[in-house]
């Protein structure tokens, strides 16, 4: 952990020191579990430098959190907008279905605490629709036959975004899905994983109802399956029995952060469009 709280992992060099005026763009991934940052080349979708991170604080209050966010792009010298990745719904100036977080950010004006060093825009997005948005723009997963595809991501939570004829379909709170008492993202999380030490097989039999589920409901042409669980996810995901293809999301754990970045750009903010820095 560097003097400014956040840790920079690993100390690659990046191509784009000095700021030089290239095609690229801070995300911020927030997490139940960590908070990450990095410099996206938006033409590539690669990480472009260090992987800024720290612990999320258990509280995790805006005010917490508010302040890593600013040590993130303190630590990048980045004075321009910035993409910022929420586990959670945003509403107004709010954040609903946020419960890996204080319940503070659900009340006004919570999230105006977010701020830059510079106080250049935030762009905010939910996490797993940056991890959609990322797919969308980098990823490398093959047409969907009907059109939509279903993207996962398995962290603390469960995350969902829905890709559909190329557009992202925002807010879809996938995870909170009950089958009987119980929501999806109780029962199928990574932290569900490792808390009840979860092996493939006892995993796959408790996700497979809400799979089910949600193919009787959204008839989805493909899955994307991802999140923090990424690298071994392989194992988790081969036990499920689904009709349609799956792929395993590309952009893996970083997906979040490169989907921060590409918000930035698709909200058309100037300065990110012509690629400042
Ligand atoms: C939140 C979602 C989020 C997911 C993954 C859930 O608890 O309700 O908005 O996408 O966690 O972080």
């Amino acid at each position: 952990m560097s003097s400014s709280g956040v840790a920079a992992d690993p100390p690659i060099a990046s191509p784009y020191s000095g700021h030089d005026g290239l095609a690229a763009q801070l995300g911020i991934d927030v997490g139940g579990t960590s908070i990450k940052g990095a410099i996206v080349d938006l033409r590539t979708g690669q990480l472009a430098g260090p992987i800024h991170s720290a612990q999320t604080p258990d509280t995790a209050t805006p005010e917490q959190v508010a302040l890593l966010v600013r040590q993130i792009a303190a630590a990048e010298q980045w004075i321009d907008p910035v993409g910022v990745a929420l586990p959670g719904v945003i509403v107004g100036s709010c954040l609903r279905h946020a419960p890996n977080l204080s319940s503070a950010w659900e009340r006004e004006g919570a999230l105006d605490r977010l701020r830059t060093p510079g106080d250049a825009e935030i762009v905010l997005i939910n996490d797993a629709d940056a991890a959609g948005l990322a797919e969308l723009t980098y990823g490398r997963s093959g047409r969907s036959d009907n059109g939509l595809t279903v993207v996962l991501t398995f962290g603390t939570g469960i995350g969902s975004a829905l890709l559909h004829d190329g557009d992202l379909i925002a807010n879809s709170e996938l995870g909170g899905l009950l089958v009987g008492a119980r929501r999806f993202e109780d029962v199928a999380s990574g932290r569900a994983i490792s808390d009840g030490e979860l092996t493939p097989a006892q995993w796959a039999e408790c996700a497979q109802p809400y799979f089910d589920q949600l193919e009787a409901m959204l008839n989805p042409g493909r899955w994307v399956l991802g999140g923090g669980l990424s690298e071994q996810f392989e194992q988790y995901a081969s036990r499920l029995k689904l009709t349609k293809p799956v792929d395993i999301a590309h952009l893996g754990v970083h997906a979040g952060i490169v989907g921060a970045a590409a918000a930035v750009k698709r909200s058309g903010s100037p300065e990110a469009l012509s690629g400042r820095r």
